[in-house]
């Protein structure tokens, strides 16, 4: 405890701040920057696309809070939901039991899923639900004689969560050398970036698909088909960038898969739920994959919940004798939790929200392309409303920043500098520096307006800092 009374100020800010600075441990935080004269940036309110902070300051939310909030901010339904719900049954759990809130959303995500994913395992998150995507995958092959296949391939630069298992499929090196030994049997290969294939294929998307899918086929030859289990994957990959799939990728994926008898997991934690213009963004690339694995967009971030959605073919050998899956979560399908999500997915359905997404993100996109004439900027990719700008120090060469250049780009100037002139977004170098957009589903061309409007003054005085 400090000895702060409330309402004085010890950094010249509210007493609000210097609690938070003082007692909570933010996510993924340099906490450094909050002892050396930094305010930890409070939001109040939401209302539609925008967020108030603490001393009444207004932002465009360009990441729906952190890629969830698709029907935007201040669904005073959803809150009603959540509270009739609450009166009702506050909490049971789906352990050997069920309540009507989990049964109603298992059939109706079921019924938007592709294929014959049918059977619907509830998690807290995203995380949770790519943990139990690989446990499920594990055991299915143990119960089906295949005992010896457990490992996972998954992409270079790809965020899968933080769970021990979760963070071994994760491709980003940074984020789990702090806490190795993971799991083993995380295997990587190339993601879809376009932008930086290799030389030979820079100028033919297709042939650039299909090399990358086949250095999946590699990896399970090189790592044995017997040992290899699934592979893990987002449709469109957010971390790097946004990297939508080459036009066949994913098809070929699926062939490759199913030669070696190796499960094809659709990590839509992010891409689910419209971000893409479809309940499920496999859905509308047309290929049908083992598993779907999905969270976020599912209450809008009205409430936290996660799903693993597996195919029936999966789930049958469960069906029988003494067998179960021994893995659950307290908070897994919470009733309030899915309640909600019933609610939001009945906004998504009055509202067509997938539709908006559809008809509106090639204008999404030809506004940010629009920002292709200032010098840092490389590429503009993605779909749906989900965008990546790739900033590069050539655009001719496209050579990147070095870490010292990226760090004072990106930390030293860009997240602060987009925040002050009213866009919260992520600046971000998990790969090469890219600000990324996700703006909640119900944007227009008033929206993108003022994204690019933005995005065109911050970086243009981004260029001058260098
Ligand atoms: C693709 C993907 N998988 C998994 C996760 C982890 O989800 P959570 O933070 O809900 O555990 C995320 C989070 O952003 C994600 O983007």
């Amino acid at each position: 405890m400090t000895s702060t009374p409330q309402n004085v100020t010890e950094s010249g800010y509210d007493a609000l701040a210097d609690k938070a600075r003082d007692h909570l441990w933010m996510h993924f935080t340099r906490h450094s920057v909050y002892y050396e004269g930094g305010h930890v940036p409070i939001i109040v309110k939401g209302d539609g696309c925008y967020i108030w902070d603490d001393q009444g300051r207004k932002y465009f939310d360009g990441l729906s809070g952190l890629f969830t909030v698709q029907v935007g901010h201040g669904r005073k339904e959803l809150g009603a939901a959540a509270a009739k719900q609450m009166e009702e049954l506050a909490y049971f759990p789906i352990w050997s039991y069920a309540h009507r809130p989990a049964i109603e959303l298992a059939e109706r995500l079921a019924h938007y899923a592709p294929g014959d994913l049918n059977r619907v395992f509830f998690t807290s998150g995203g995380g949770e639900a790519v943990e139990t995507a690989w446990k499920l995958a594990k055991q299915y092959f143990k119960l089906t004689g295949k005992p010896t296949k457990h490992k996972v391939i998954s992409r270079n630069v790809a965020y899968h969560g933080t769970p021990q298992g979760a963070l071994s499929i994760t491709g980003i090196p940074v984020a789990k050398i702090p806490f190795e030994p993971l799991v083993p049997g995380g295997v990587k290969v190339p993601n879809t970036n376009f932008y930086r294939a290799p030389d030979n294929l820079r100028d033919d998307e297709k042939a650039f698909g299909r090399w990358a899918a086949d250095r999946i086929a590699e990896a399970i030859e090189f790592e044995g088909p017997d040992s290899v289990a699934a592979v893990f994957l987002e449709p469109v990959q957010n971390s790097g960038g946004c990297f939508p799939p080459p036009p066949g990728y994913l098809e070929r994926v699926r062939e490759i898969c199913d030669e070696y008898d190796v499960l094809m997991v659709a990590d839509e934690t992010i891409c689910a739920f419209g971000r893409i213009g479809d309940m499920f963004a496999m859905k509308r690339f047309g290929v049908d994959p083992d598993i779907i694995t999905c969270a976020k967009g599912m209450t809008s971030g009205y409430a936290g919940l996660g799903a693993m959605i597996a195919s029936e073919r999966l789930f049958e050998p469960f069906k029988h004798g003494t067998t179960s899956f021994l893995h659950g979560y307290t908070w897994g399908g919470h009733p309030m939790a899915a309640a909600v999500a019933m609610a939001n997915l009945d906004i998504f359905e009055r509202e067509d929200i997938n539709g908006n997404v559809r008809r509106n993100e090639g204008a999404f996109l030809a506004t940010l392309n629009k920002l292709r004439d200032l010098n840092i900027v490389g590429d503009v990719r993605g779909m749906g409303y989900f965008y990546g700008i790739e900033l590069v120090k050539d655009k001719v060469t496209r050579e990147t920043f070095n870490d010292d250049e990226a760090e004072r780009l990106l930390r030293g100037f860009l997240s602060k500098a987009l925040f002050d002139a009213g866009l919260y977004c992520r600046a971000d170098d998990r790969g090469d520096p890219v600000v990324q957009l996700a703006p909640p589903l119900i944007a227009g061309q008033k929206e993108f307006d003022e994204i690019e409007g933005i995005l065109r003054s911050v970086l243009t005085e981004a260029w001058t800092i260098l």
